[in-house]
């Protein structure tokens, strides 16, 4: 019998108490996160989780050798069966499930492509753009500069005019299209043209929107033009925290994918990767009518939050086409003599999970069950709880009880 130390039993408990608040008590209203299904989630915590396999094609003592490893034999098809799903999915013949995150999906995508001092585009955190891309972050790592690409429509999206006109005048090596803040899709085929005209590059990150793409109801962005697409597989894509890669480019493939190895990581995390490609397989059996229910309770819950008197960012435009919608936090504070920050303090504790920075998402509700018609119960809930200061916590709970397992599966 072992004895577990003191901290053991701690942690043992911190994980329980994790899990059954954040998995069974409360709903999360994140646009960064989603909820994993069963069979991922087993996949996760399976042997793959502990196993290394390198396949590189090197020396050693004279010998060739195209793996370190030997016992690789399955973790090799399930990565390959993983590239051929996504490469179906996303529309590019070729595909990576390597990088650990949608960071580190980025950096496998630019670094090997852009020289030092090359000059990028992207869209500045200020109106919504990933603060990865700012200059003092991946940038300064290789020492590209950075220009802003304007995105100053409703919910900074981006306006194709503006965009074109910037991109003529800049000559820029690469621009980067993806937002944190994201709402509407770009104008894909316009940017590409024009950046394809000066020899640049597009890239396009879906970390947010990936699951939208996925399910058909956002933008097709590598059969519109982009050169890669890249980003997170957690977010409104429901799988596992990492990243994958896709292009039509095999030029640009040829010259990723050998660098990911030994420049941005070693190993790969072949537990993820197994419950990612089961997260692909998923997609491809229920995403269609996932996403679209998505989409359509994002833009219900803003419009009944609007109605409660919540200032609404881009209400003229139909509040959003995607997962998320936006607090307009200038005026929300005006009316309410609160913001984002306070408002998901207040609202925590009552069992109702937001971002402090004023974003809604409906991706991990929509999983569960919880349905367009039931967002005007949702926003009540968030009114009472987070401007009226009611006590709203039990109700919660009891809602949450009906969606023991996922819909969407
Ligand atoms: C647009 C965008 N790109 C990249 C990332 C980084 O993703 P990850 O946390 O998977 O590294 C984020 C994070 O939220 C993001 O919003």
């Amino acid at each position: 019998m072992v004895t577990r130390s003191l901290d053991e039993r701690t942690l043992a408990r911190w994980v329980r108490a994790h899990n059954r608040w954040r998995g069974r008590e409360v709903f999360n209203l994140l646009p960064s996160e989603n909820a994993l299904s069963a069979t991922a989630k087993r996949y996760l915590a399976s042997d793959l989780a502990g196993r290394y396999t390198l396949p590189i094609s090197t020396t050693f003592h004279g010998e060739s050798i195209d793996n370190s490893y030997a016992g690789t034999r399955y973790t090799d098809r399930i990565e390959e069966l993983g590239n051929r799903v996504a490469s179906r999915i996303f529309h590019g013949r070729w595909a990576t499930v390597r990088p650990l995150s949608g960071h580190i999906a980025a950096l496998s995508a630019m670094a090997p492509l852009l020289p030092s001092g090359a000059k990028l585009l992207a869209i500045s955190p200020e109106q919504g753009g990933y603060d990865g891309y700012a200059p003092g972050f991946i940038p300064a790592l290789f020492g590209w500069k950075v220009r802003p690409l304007p995105a100053d429509g409703p919910g900074g999206s981006v306006v194709a005019d503006q965009a074109l006109e910037v991109i003529r005048a800049e000559r820029p090596d690469a621009v980067l299209l993806g937002q944190s803040f994201f709402l509407f899709p770009y104008p894909v085929r316009e940017i590409a043209e024009e950046t394809h005209r000066w020899g640049g590059l597009l890239f396009y990150d879906a970390s947010h929107v990936l699951g939208l793409i996925a399910g058909g109801v956002f933008q097709d962005p590598l059969r519109e033009g982009a050169d890669l697409l890249f980003g997170s597989t957690h977010k409104s894509f429901f799988g596992p925290q990492g990243g994958l890669l896709v292009t039509d480019r095999e030029d640009l493939f040829r010259q990723i994918d050998p660098a990911l190895v030994w420049r941005i990581f070693d190993n790969a995390h072949w537990n993820r990767i197994a419950a990612l490609t089961q997260t692909l397989l998923e997609f491809e059996r229920v995403g269609a009518e996932y996403a679209q229910t998505v989409v359509e309770s994002a833009q219900r819950l803003a419009r009944e939050l609007s109605d409660l008197g919540w200032p609404m960012v881009a209400e003229p435009q139909g509040f959003s086409r995607s997962h998320q919608i936006h607090i307009d936090p200038r005026r929300f504070r005006e009316r309410f003599a609160l913001g984002p920050g306070e408002l998901a303090r207040r609202l925590e504790p009552q069992g109702l999970i937001l971002d402090l920075v004023g974003r809604i998402g409906t991706a991990e509700v929509t999983r569960l069950g919880v349905e367009p018609r039931e967002m005007g119960r949702l926003a009540q809930l968030l009114n009472l709880g987070g401007v009226e200061r009611s006590e709203v916590r039990a109700e919660v709970q009891r809602w949450r009880s009906e969606y023991p397992t996922l819909r969407f599966e």
